[in-house]
């Protein structure tokens, strides 16, 4: 079973068939390299084919956020319209205090940052019995642990909890380094696959580029793809080699 990805190029790099069911596939992109775009289009193309979904925002509120995209025309006010997608907004887990009363004792910010979240998620993954999950960045979760361990542990106990849904997840996070020979950010080796949306500088002016840099189960194409964004979205061009 594979969840199709839905953004125009994208399943022709994963083999013809998309994500396998139950993944956890990290979307690292540079600033403004269209991840949330990705991510908005992915749940609509699962509205379309029956496979309802959640979108948790961890940085905007979601009005701003549905205000924003709205140009782009993707469709997604009508989904959750229909309650086809939910919007769930866990932005002020950003905002959360180091110690928070829980009931009649006091948890530190970190326990209580990972647990909130995959309440809220689980909770809007039932509501609407989701099969697709997409989370705003993770980066905005990850600054609440100081320790590298604790870090991968929110990440492990997150994506424990989507799997356990049987929901196919995508996980944004911002891209510490954008070149192409960068250093490896620690998620990329916890996730299932990584999809990279970047940019490089071809001649005078910038070339966006999308690759899949890796994905469990499947015989990707891992080579660097031009991709675009205008109205609709996002396309990558799958047969457009780079250099
Ligand atoms: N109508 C449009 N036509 C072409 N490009 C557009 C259009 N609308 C937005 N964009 C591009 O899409 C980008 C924003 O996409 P998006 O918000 O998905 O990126 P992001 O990676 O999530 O950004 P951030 O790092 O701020 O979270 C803008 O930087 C802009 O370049
Ligand atoms: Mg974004």
């Amino acid at each position: 079973m594979h969840t199709r990805v839905g953004v125009k190029g994208v399943d022709a790099l994963l083999d013809g068939k998309g994500i396998p069911a139950g993944h956890n596939v990290l979307v690292l992109g540079a600033p403004g390299s269209g991840k949330t775009t990705f991510g908005l289009q992915y749940l609509v193309a699962g509205a379309k084919a029956g496979e309802n979904g959640v979108y948790v925002s961890l940085d905007e509120d979601t009005e701003r956020l549905l205000e924003s995209t709205e140009p782009l025309g993707l469709g997604v006010e009508q989904a959750v319209a229909a309650k086809k997608i939910a919007m769930v907004d866990a932005s002020p887990i950003r905002l959360l205090p180091a110690k928070v009363k829980l009931g009649g004792t006091e948890i530190g910010r970190k326990e209580f940052a990972v647990a909130t979240l995959i309440n809220s998620v689980t909770e809007a993954i039932k509501r609407v019995g989701a099969r697709r999950v997409v989370i705003d960045p993770i980066s905005t979760l990850v600054v609440h642990y100081s320790e590298d361990y604790d870090r991968r542990i929110a990440l492990l106990d997150l994506m424990a909890a989507t799997a356990r849904s049987k929901c196919t997840t995508l996980l944004v996070a911002e891209m510490s380094d954008p070149s192409l020979e960068r250093k490896y950010q620690f998620e990329e080796f916890i996730v299932d696959g990584v999809l990279v949306l970047t940019r490089v500088l071809s001649g005078q002016s910038f070339t966006r580029v999308f690759s899949v840099e890796k994905m469990r189960g499947i015989d990707n194409d891992s080579q660097p793809h031009p991709y675009k964004i205008s109205e609709g979205g996002i396309e990558v061009f799958p047969t457009e080699q780079l250099f």
